[in-house]
């Protein structure tokens, strides 16, 4: 989704703008602009990447001491640069606006705005506060009062960056809804979507809160809340020193962030679970001070998520059915927040993200609070976030940062979380004896290990490839707890390589699904060892029956053998619990392979943004 990159310096800000842009590319977008100010303002704008915008900053000088800078991901109107930030008005003197989210009420405000007299000369909904801003500065003559006045009337959830030509010493910014922090430098002060687009330059930073307002100069700050009042109250916020690394947000020696993601899942996840690696057995508090109370009152769960978070949850319901005997329902995000369910004081809300800011799960998290269901827990990648802020429990991933737009090591470290939560909910149940809970933690131990076992079969995984580039559609089959990774596996291919994907549960395949097979329908089923391989078999024998060609990530022992149009790549072992999260990485990494052949933008896919920060 759109990034936000602002700074005011001693020294001219547009390296430090368009770093940052460069940084937060992995949001998604398909415009890019900033906008200085040396006492008039300059504008430059590209549908191009920001290398198209470095291009053009090198080819007209553009220097100032205070700027923003924004990636587009179109909402309203297409990407075009008529449509791309910042966006300008000005009376008597010019302003330009940048913005992430979405403005609810922007057709009405549009009607208002051209009744004074406004002219809108793009299609979004950007250009409405742009206009508004401009209004109240007429009318108060001060830019700060005149942002805070403006976001009392604007619906919606966004960040915004605000400057005026004739205070080229300071930029405005506001956060509601969308994420924005600012970074406290020796050499200026600056604002951002993510902590990643200012470590050049800071690690002090203030998470802004919903309803902020910021002001910045060069050397100073200050914030005013406007939630309860429209010109705002004086706060204060704590400075954070963030501790993420330059080495966890560049690429280091792999070609693409998505392949060094996959490779750092052994990492992630023995980060993930070091508190238990450390411990002599699994406890409660593992989820926040809270958790031993909370978590003995709950009688079930529901978990919300989106995407790939979904079938995190996916997962984590056979999980909790099956071993902690924890009725447990799983619903998307953007569907759950539109229904009238019942809800269930004693039911523990799961919200799983890796971003923490995806607009339908806090929303969806948000309305099962208002409908009545009073324990929630986050299950999310980033502390800072919004879903962590308002959940009663939170587990962080420790994935680090997941720059590639298709997620990976996030989704594996949702699966180790949740299963840590599925072991702890066991033994507060008494459904887990001491040895069976030893024989886990021995296994988590072993999960590093093991996921580092699964990326060996990469240099198979490469061949069949090459033959699946040629490919227009394919089918994923699964059974039981690996039907989510098949849909995992099918969600996977079709975002980067848009090879047209779909997963079913293999034993549905007979009952519609089977029609599309014929030699040009590749099929990827996934074959572990467990009680349901019997039935699995059975299901593959009907897609071979019919000229199928099946691809089969099997484990060692599963006992089925290669023939024509039959192949198997086996995985080392056969993990038990564990097993979807050893038989996510071969799927992962086919996408990947066949996205390198199909010649895609593999971490950048089309039309898709990392933080999907809009309904
Ligand atoms: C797919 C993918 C998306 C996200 C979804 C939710 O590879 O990345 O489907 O999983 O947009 O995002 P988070 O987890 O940040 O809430």
């Amino acid at each position: 989704m759109c990034g936000i990159v602002g700074a005011v310096a001693r020294d001219n800000v547009v390296p430090v703008l368009l770093e940052g842009l460069l940084r937060l590319e992995y949001r998604g977008y398909d415009s890019a602009g900033l906008v200085v100010s040396n006492n008039s303002l300059h504008r430059l704008r590209t549908t191009g990447r920001v290398a198209e915008l470095i291009k053009l900053v090198g080819e007209q000088n553009a220097e100032g001491l205070a700027g923003i800078a924004h990636t587009r991901w179109a909402t309203h109107g297409a990407p075009s640069e008529r449509n791309a930030h910042p966006h300008i008005s000005g009376t008597e003197s010019q302003i330009a606006v940048v913005h992430n989210g979405i403005i609810e009420n922007h057709e009405s405000m549009r009607e208002r705005l051209q009744t004074d007299g406004y002219v809108f000369v793009s299609d979004t909904d950007t250009e409405v506060i742009a206009h508004l801003v401009d209004y109240h500065l007429k009318q108060t003559q001060d830019l700060f009062k005149a942002v805070c006045l403006s976001i009392a009337e604007l619906q919606g959830a966004y960040a915004i960056g605000v400057m005026e030509e004739i205070r080229p010493d300071r930029i405005i910014v506001a956060r509601n809804g969308a994420p924005l922090l600012l970074g406290l430098g020796e050499d200026g002060n600056y604002a951002a979507s993510d902590a990643s687009a200012l470590l050049k330059v800071t690690r002090n930073m203030i998470y802004l809160e919903e309803g902020d307002v910021a002001e910045l100069v060069r050397d100073q700050y200050r914030i005013v809340n406007c939630l309860n009042n429209q010109l705002g109250e004086p706060v204060e916020r704590v400075v954070h020193k963030s501790d993420l690394s330059n080495e966890a947000i560049e690429m280091g020696p792999y070609d693409h962030f998505m392949q060094k993601e996959v490779f750092e899942q052994p990492g992630a996840v023995a980060n993930t679970l070091e508190m238990v690696f450390n411990a002599q057995s699994i406890s409660p508090n593992l989820f926040g001070a809270q958790a031993e109370s909370v978590l003995s009152d709950t009688d079930s769960i529901l978990i919300l998520a989106c995407g790939t978070s979904y079938h995190a949850g996916l997962v984590a319901q056979y999980w909790l059915e099956t071993v902690a005997g924890m009725p447990c329902s799983v619903q998307i995000a953007s569907e759950y927040r539109y229904r009238d369910p019942i809800a269930n004081p004693k039911t523990l809300v799961v919200g799983i993200s890796q971003s923490g800011e995806t607009a339908d799960t806090l929303a969806a998290v948000s309305y099962a609070k208002e409908l009545g269901h009073q324990y929630s827990l986050a299950v999310c990648n980033v502390a800072e976030s919004a879903l962590v802020r308002q959940t009663t429990l939170r587990f962080l991933t420790r994935a680090g940062p997941e720059i590639g737009v298709a997620s990976t090591k996030a989704f594996t470290t949702q699966l180790a979380s949740l299963l840590l939560l599925t072991v702890t909910l066991a033994k507060m149940r008494n459904k887990l004896s001491a040895e069976r809970e030893q024989q886990m933690i021995r296994a988590l131990r072993h999960l590093p290990a093991a996921l580092q076992s699964s990326l060996q079969v990469e240099p198979e995984v490469e061949v069949w490839a090459r033959r699946f580039s040629e490919k227009h559609h394919a089918l994923f089959l699964g059974r039981g707890v690996h039907y989510p990774i098949a849909m995992e596996g099918a969600l996977k291919l079709k975002e980067i390589s848009y090879i047209h994907a779909e997963a079913y549960a293999a034993g549905e395949l007979k009952h519609g699904p089977l029609a599309l097979v014929d030699s040009e329908m590749p099929i990827v089923a996934i074959a572990p060892n467990d009680q349901l391989l019997g039935k699995l078999k059975s299901n593959l024998q009907e897609v071979h029956a019919r000229g199928g060609e099946l691809y089969v990530f099997a484990d060692a022992d599963s006992q089925i053998e290669e023939s024509e149009n039959l192949h198997v790549i086996r995985l080392a072992e056969h993990a038990g619990l564990l097993s979807p999260i050893l038989h996510t990485i071969p799927l992962q990494l086919l996408a990947y392979h066949v996205a390198l052949k199909k010649g895609t933008d593999v971490d950048k896919p089309r039309n898709l943004a990392k933080a999907v920060t809009v309904e």
